[in-house]
């Protein structure tokens, strides 16, 4: 199974900041993508860090010094700039960052870095005073106007015991940081995507609700590999334990109704929606204000009363900017498969509906699998193999896109 970061090749700068040990977990986890992951040190981050932590996790050279003739890197710097997917400097020094506005090459990153044509993240890590400095403010605006990505930095503890505005980006959000730049100019680039994910909660009283098994991770994954072409993502999330998405707006809410809402008004503008949620069929006919108490009673009847169908009521006209919008369905079958989930596509005006069989082990909710058959509205029928989320993912986009083609 494949990612996006699979064969990339990604040089990771570190510089100088008690953040360094934090990019050895992001070496670890570009290398665990399958990237190939070049990293150059500054001789302050040597004093942090080792390049044998690297190399250990990278199973690459690590250059430190341009003029060891022992390191074919270090001599072929130039070389390593040019192959580069991507550079991404972090922890990046107030010092680095300096350096970098104003073009200086004192050592093996900066040299390589002006040797490329990459895209370049850079991830700031300092005191909050050192970054909210006006010469580094200054210095992270020339930065951004010479087109470089900056990641950060964020709010919370810092070496020195204060909290502030310092932090290097963790690890897990900078890796969604690379993939999304590296796919900016992808081929959702302009278009807006919305996509629906997790099981919604319809409350029966303060405490209780009624719900399902959905984890959230077939939508997420969705939101993920659109951003990662480049779409401009809303993700529409019921509560699900998954971590926020990096570069996706993200508005959650509980119930269908309040999904019913809030999608009604992102859709207007939207090439696409992509409704993975598993809404909820019912919900109490009323929510108890109070927890409902334990009574004698041995059965407890509660009132249910149908939720609006969602989809069905996005019109597919009702794109204002892109014209009509491309309407893709999920369906959950147990059996009957095909014939179940072709019923929904005329119901709910969808252009084509993804089916996944909740009974296979590797399929459906909570797993990070899935096999899933495509059904189009001219009854054509696509049975795929058993993929990650995030291909079958790319595998719905690639559809959308040829919806957005036709209309
Ligand atoms: O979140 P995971 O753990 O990764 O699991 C993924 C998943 C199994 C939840 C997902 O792949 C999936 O199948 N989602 C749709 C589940 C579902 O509700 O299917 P359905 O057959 O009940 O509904 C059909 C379609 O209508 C769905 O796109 C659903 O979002 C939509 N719907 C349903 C009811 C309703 N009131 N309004 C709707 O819009």
């Amino acid at each position: 199974m494949t990612g996006p970061l699979s064969k990339k090749r990604i040089v990771l700068g570190v510089t100088g900041s008690i953040a360094c040990y934090k990019s050895i977990d992001l070496a670890s986890k570009f290398t665990q993508a399958g990237a190939e992951v070049d990293v150059i040190l500054t001789d302050s981050a040597t004093k942090f860090v080792t390049p044998l932590s690297f190399k250990s996790i990278t199973h690459r050279q690590v250059v430190t010094n341009i003029f060891d003739i022992n390191s074919e890197l270090a001599v072929n710097h130039v070389a390593l700039a040019e192959q580069a997917d991507i550079f991404v400097i972090a922890p990046a020094s107030a010092n680095t960052i300096a350096k970098l506005a104003n073009g200086l090459s004192d050592n093996a990153l900066l040299t390589s870095v002006l040797a490329t044509k990459s895209p370049i993240v850079i991830a700031p890590a300092m005191d909050a005073n050192m970054f909210e400095n006006a010469a580094t403010q200054r210095n992270v605006a020339t930065l951004m106007s010479d087109g470089m990505f900056i990641a950060g930095p964020a709010k919370g503890r810092l070496a020195s015991g204060l909290t502030g505005l310092g932090r290097m980006v963790e690890p897990r959000d900078l890796v969604g940081v690379t993939e999304m730049v590296l796919g900016k100019n992808g081929d959702f680039s302009g278009k807006r995507i919305v996509v629906s994910a997790g099981g919604t909660q319809e409350a029966i009283d303060p405490v209780r609700t009624i719900s399902n098994r959905s984890s959230g991770k077939m939508g997420y994954a969705i939101a993920e590999a659109a951003r990662n072409r480049g779409a401009t993502v809303t993700l529409v999330s019921a509560p699900t334990a998954l971590p926020d998405l990096v570069g996706v707006r993200t508005i959650k809410i509980e119930s269908a109704l309040e999904m019913k809402e809030v999608l009604g008004e992102e859709c207007n503008d939207a090439h696409s929606i992509i409704m993975a949620a598993a809404v909820a069929d019912w919900r109490p006919v009323r929510t108890l204000k109070s927890k409902a108490k334990k009574s004698n009673k041995e059965t407890w009847k509660i009132n249910l009363t149908k939720n609006p169908d969602i989809i069905a009521n996005i019109d597919s006209i009702s794109s204002k900017e892109s014209g009509n919008i491309v309407k893709v369905g999920f369906a959950a079958e147990s059996e009957n498969i095909i014939e179940n989930s072709s019923a929904k596509i005329s119901k709910k005006g969808l252009d084509f509906i993804v089916a996944n069989d909740i009974t296979a082990a590797d399929s459906g909710f909570s797993v990070d699998t899935n096999k899933v058959t495509i059904i189009h509205a001219d009854g054509t029928i696509e049975k795929l193999p058993l993929m990650s989320k995030y291909e079958v993912g790319n595998a719905i986009l690639d559809r959308v896109k040829t919806g957005l083609d036709f209309k």
